[in-house]
């Protein structure tokens, strides 16, 4: 039986690109449509659409946004063209730093721009057709994911996870929450557990939020309690997503993950990475490697706008944490659940 989830987060439309703004959920649920490269490159910096697969597609639809753009621009010949949009796609690279799949899509994109033979139109028409491409293949990727982990998740199985990973952090479906859905297809006994994940809050605001969409039952907890609720044996197994996933299996996910793979280890509960082959960086070999996202103070010093810290003292916001691959029980992916040693299996299976 499939799962049928109602969220589409970012897609295609005619000439611009039609997504759901995720800094208003849960108070209102809204479509934005972005129609200029510039204004993407705000959308994926501004967070209106975070997820390490929702921002690679939206960095890919961004480049055909600045090529429709260059088509009004006086250039002497296509390769002019072409310079001035490769650059361009460099520079949506450069709008959050973690999440690999955003220099996936666009290297994506830059690898057409580089290799076509056609005139500017053809270029525009080929850039278009090939994010509605990355777009579909995306759901189809998250549902193998889904069904992969799902014959992982024990009978009744209440599933913790950090962060939102979910239909709304990807095109649809999603990647830890693409598990849940596809367990929760087989066994509506199963529940889910989401961390807070303070500061910006992506589990309480947007976890909680789409599993209801999704009649998913979801009990919110804050970011400190995961290891009482392992204690009391009320956790079974722990499904996240990822930003990037190193060569050795090192995994960056939102600042917090690392923590709680620690408490699932010495509660000898299973933590499971659930990816597409997209997240994982080959040309680095360990998580030393990863660039993590320094983010704003205020996303630490206020909530909803008013300040809840003293003046006048030091703050640090890293977005993201490293988990090292010996926490990781597997890699759950398009291509299978990958299991230590993660530098064999990840090699293998990008030979699939
Ligand atoms: O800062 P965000 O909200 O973009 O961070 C999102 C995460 O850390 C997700 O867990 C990760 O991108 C995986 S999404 C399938």
């Amino acid at each position: 039986m499939e799962f049928k989830s109602k969220i589409k987060t970012i897609e295609w439309v005619d000439n611009y690109s039609k997504m759901v703004d995720q800094t208003v959920i849960p108070y209102e649920y809204k479509f934005v449509n972005i129609t200029t490269g510039d204004e993407m490159f705000h959308a994926i910096r501004d967070m209106i659409v975070r997820g390490a697969p929702a921002i690679g597609i939206a960095g890919a639809h961004g480049i055909v946004l600045y090529a429709q753009e260059g088509a009004n621009k006086n250039f002497a010949d296509v390769e002019e063209y072409k310079n001035w949009l490769i650059q361009k796609a460099e520079y949506m690279k450069t709008s959050r730093p973690t999440a690999v799949n955003l220099m996936w899509a666009c290297e994506k994109q830059i690898e057409i721009i580089r290799n076509s033979s056609s005139g500017i139109n053809g270029i525009i028409e080929e850039l278009k057709q090939n994010g509605i491409k990355l777009e579909n293949e995306d759901i189809e990727i998250n549902k193998k994911i889904g069904d992969y982990g799902a014959e992982v998740v024990p009978k009744g199985a209440t599933i913790l996870t950090h962060c939102n990973a979910g239909a709304l952090a990807t095109v649809g479906y999603g990647t830890a929450l693409g598990v849940v859905r596809s367990a929760f297809a087989k066994d509506n006994t199963i529940q889910v557990f989401a961390d807070e994940t303070r500061p910006r809050q992506q589990g309480a605001r947007i976890t909680t939020f789409e599993l209801a969409m999704d009649g998913i039952p979801v009990t919110l907890i804050t970011d400190g309690m995961c290891s009482y609720f392992m204690n009391k044996g009320m956790i079974d197994m722990v499904v996240v997503g990822a930003d990037r996933i190193a060569a050795n299996g090192d995994t960056a996910n939102k600042i917090g993950t690392y923590t709680v793979a620690i408490a699932a280890k010495y509660h000898n509960i299973p933590f499971y990475i659930a990816a597409p082959l997209s997240t994982i960086d080959t040309s680095i070999k360990s998580g030393k490697e990863i660039p993590i996202e320094e983010r704003s103070r205020e996303e630490v010093t206020h909530i909803n706008g008013k300040r809840i810290c003293a003046e006048g003292i030091n703050i640090i916001n890293p977005g993201f944490d490293v988990t090292p691959h010996e926490l990781i029980a597997g890699i759950i992916t398009e291509k299978g659940i990958l299991r230590p040693d993660y530098n064999k299996s990840i090699a293998d299976a990008f030979k699939l």
